[in-house]
């Protein structure tokens, strides 16, 4: 099957849903059995992440239509769905590792992993080193013996770089370390991290695939050798994801392939539009034929999504929040991959250990959304007039 046929397939069961499209809520705590002897045979196969009811804690058939659909798109032995894009990188990092164990974290991660990392995780005995995201195969000459895991975010959510995932994923298994990888830029409709060598795919289902900023929600894909380690904490942990959220998100599914193509189409309309801009120094976006992340984005990516980020010739926090303040269209505020336009100042410089970011700050991190693009320009137009006329002349 082809992608686009895939997301409006993938999980769907008309055994289970009796020829009902869309598989109900379920709203469940207990389950209840008809001999202790049941109980005793399907509980342990439900804490085994086997999809039978045991307990609402463990998943319905609400749950395992989305955790089939991701695996499907996404490759990998099975999905395992998380209350937020966070706790997914969370159990991605604490599912694999144990006190003694050393991480590696790309430079461009998203905060809250590098706030877990270097809070709980220091404290629990495991250590973390960041690299530079572009390292690739230079990778190996930061792998210990006791590295366990080699966490990337491809492209950085911020600045954007695409990592190698090919080559880390080589000299990480060479060492024995995983390789989770954050996935949520592309989904698994533009990159699919397992076939190039990761063992964990990470997504926010907050973003694309729910696609409708109505629901929080994360998803993990493991192959079956990462598998257990992630079973064995979500239960520690207690995970789990109310099935309206999941329900919303596998509805957002179904339409994530014609979404990500106009998010795409709209995006490379702005990228072009904003790089004939004067106040713009640079576009952060992969699939335009200059940005350094460009040949390694053709070679594992499938399309572009709807975010990317602007570098600012000059600029001021005063004058970004003139921009953004005005903006008619654009809105501002957090989380991205909804149908709606986005912008935001961003200022990655104070987040960076490995790398210093070195370009004036604020730029922008503008998530494009499914609008006429002309009228999405029209009101980036009117922002660049507001920034001009805030900076000194
Ligand atoms: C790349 C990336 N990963 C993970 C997350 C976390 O997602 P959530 O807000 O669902 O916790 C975000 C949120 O912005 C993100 O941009």
């Amino acid at each position: 099957m082809k992608k686009d046929t895939k997301v409006i397939r993938a999980g769907h069961s008309k055994k289970r849903n009796g020829g009902v499209v869309n598989t109900p809520v379920y709203h469940a705590s207990t389950v209840v059995f008809d001999t202790v002897a049941e109980m005793r045979e399907t509980v342990p196969r439900g804490l085994n992440g086997e999809k039978v009811l045991a307990y609402g804690r463990f998943g319905t058939p609400t749950h395992w239509t989305l955790e089939e659909a991701i695996t499907e798109l996404a490759g990998g032995a099975d999905t395992i769905l998380t209350p937020s894009g966070v706790a997914a990188c969370a159990l991605a990092i604490v599912g694999s590792v144990k006190a003694g164990d050393h991480v590696l974290v790309s430079d461009s991660a998203y905060e809250p992993t590098r706030k877990l990392c270097d809070g709980l995780l220091k404290d629990f005995g495991v250590e973390t080193g960041y690299y530079d995201p572009c390292a690739g195969a230079g990778i190996a000459a930061l792998l210990r013996p006791n590295t366990a895991l080699v966490f990337c975010e491809s492209p950085g959510s911020h600045t954007f770089e695409v990592q190698d995932i090919p080559a880390i994923a080589k000299a990480a298994h060479a060492h024995g370390a995983k390789v989770a990888v954050d996935n949520t830029w592309a989904s698994p409709v533009f990159c699919r991290p397992l076939d190039l060598g990761a063992d964990i795919s990470i997504e926010a289902g907050t973003k694309y695939l729910c696609g409708h900023s109505d629901a929080v929600i994360g998803a993990v894909t493991a192959t079956a050798h990462a598998l257990p380690g992630l079973r064995r904490a979500v239960l520690a942990l207690g995970y789990a994801v109310g099935p309206d959220d999941v329900f919303l998100t596998t509805r957002g599914l179904r339409t994530l392939a014609v979404r990500l193509a106009r998010h795409q189409e709209n995006a490379m309309k702005l990228a072009l539009w904003l790089q004939t801009r004067p106040e713009v120094k640079r576009v952060l976006y992969p699939a335009l034929p200059g940005d350094p992340g460009h040949a390694i984005w053709k070679r594992d990516f499938q399309g572009a999504s709807g975010l990317m980020g602007v570098l600012l010739h000059r600029t001021s926090p005063a004058a970004v929040a003139a921009m953004i303040d005005g903006m008619k269209l654009f809105a501002l505020g957090f989380s991205w991959g909804g149908f709606e336009s986005l912008i935001a100042p961003s200022a990655p410089k104070t987040i960076r250990t490995a790398v210093p970011w070195t370009e004036s700050e604020p730029g922008l991190r503008l998530h494009v959304g499914l609008e006429d693009p002309d009228d999405l320009i029209a009101d980036l137009e009117r922002g660049f007039a507001r920034l001009a006329a805030a900076l000194p002349a």
